[in-house]
């Protein structure tokens, strides 16, 4: 059997890592193909370093763009690829541009289409991750779901039932096989951090592209500073943002964005994390961190139900929460939260043949 799996922006290799690795192991023909979404060492290279995952074997270089331009790109580049290779299955990931993109192809050109962390729901289009997940989803022959309530979503959606199939979350195996390696980080020296400092996360554009919503976020974290040390490691868009709002941050520590493990060391060591990210919210969950999420939505809700996240719409409430946080002390994981999930991915792949 042969899967092709496409990927293209940061948060997909932490998924990808572990259903290449499992694919291997039951002997598996495999093609990666990088599409270029992310191109920054620090967004793309590191983390397939980090991750083990091997060199892709077809980079469509497709850069940053509008969000047409970006899936076109992606759009054009693959469909000779997926010609040529005639894979079994397609395996595409999360929910980015990328994403989309690849799962159009694959079912224009009548190949079976398998999406790892289907069923996510935010209920909010002006995401455009939402776009992405409903029409991916649409799309897909094999839905493969990383909690209980995302198969429900598919469900009231009208999924056939014998599409849906519960895994449970590939980023948590990586987590769980990264965890002892990003230990040994030096990372918390290197930026200075203690069990005091609060991690921060933003780049969704409903936050850092609306200059007054992110001069109201600077100034809570601003706030937050005076009381423990506030750590932002930035993304490349926000970063831009910053400077051309003129936003500045008193007492936050503005760095680069971080690698994998060096993320997964200093969310474990954090007293909190404040983020608008998806994945950020499911390892502190993992690791029974403290989550923040300025947002009024999340797709993720049993990391609010199960874990330790809590959304924060008004980011005038962040100083209180984050005064207010404590960790649980024994971190529950979420059904299927196993690192075994990868596994499962594979096993349904194979068994549908
Ligand atoms: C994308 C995903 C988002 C995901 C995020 C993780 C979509 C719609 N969004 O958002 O779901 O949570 O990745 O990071 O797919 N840039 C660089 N270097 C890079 C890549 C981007 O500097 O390697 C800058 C460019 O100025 C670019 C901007 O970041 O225009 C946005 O990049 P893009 O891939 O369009 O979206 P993200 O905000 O990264």
């Amino acid at each position: 059997m042969k899967l092709l799996h496409v990927a293209g922006a940061r948060p997909n290799f932490p998924k990808l890592a572990p259903v290449h690795r499992a694919a291997a192991a039951r002997g598996l023909e495999q093609i990666i193909v990088h599409t270029g979404q992310h191109y920054d060492d620090a967004l793309s290279a590191s983390f397939l370093r980090e991750l083990e995952i091997p060199e892709p074997d077809v980079n469509l270089g497709v850069g940053s763009g509008s969000h047409a331009q970006q899936t076109a790109r992606v759009m054009t580049g693959l469909e000779p690829v997926m010609v040529e290779a005639a894979p079994d299955w397609v395996v595409v990931y999360g929910d980015v541009n990328s994403t989309l993109a690849a799962a159009v192809v694959a079912s224009k050109l009548g190949i079976r289409l398998a999406h790892v962390e289907a069923g996510l729901r935010s209920h909010d289009r002006s995401m455009p991750e939402e776009i992405n997940r409903l029409v991916t989803d649409r799309l897909a022959n094999l839905l493969l779901t990383p909690s209980r309530d995302a198969g429900e979503e598919l469900r009231r959606e009208g999924e056939p039932d014998d599409e849906i199939v519960f895994v449970g979350n590939v980023m948590i195996d990586s987590l769980m096989a990264a965890r002892d390696k990003a230990m040994r980080e030096d990372v918390g020296a290197r930026v200075g951090m203690n069990s005091q400092t609060v991690v921060v996360t933003l780049h969704r554009p409903s936050n850092v592209d609306d200059g007054p919503r992110l001069h109201r976020i600077a100034r809570a974290l601003s706030e937050i500073a005076r009381e423990r040390p506030v750590l932002f490691p930035a993304h490349p868009r926000t970063r831009a943002r910053l400077q051309s709002f003129s936003v500045d941050m008193p007492g936050v520590q503005i760095i680069e964005p971080l690698r994998y493990l060096e993320m997964v060391a200093v969310t474990h060591q954090a007293y909190a994390v404040v983020t608008d990210s998806g994945g950020v919210q499911e390892e502190s969950t993992a690791l029974g961190v403290p989550c923040f999420t300025i947002r009024p939505n999340t797709e993720r809700p049993v990391t609010v139900t199960e874990g330790t996240n809590t959304l924060v719409p008004d980011p005038d409430d962040l100083p209180g929460h984050v005064r207010r946080a404590t960790r649980p002390d024994t971190p529950r994981r979420p059904e299927g939260w196993d690192g075994r999930a990868a596994e499962r991915v594979v096993e349904a792949l194979v068994h549908r043949g």
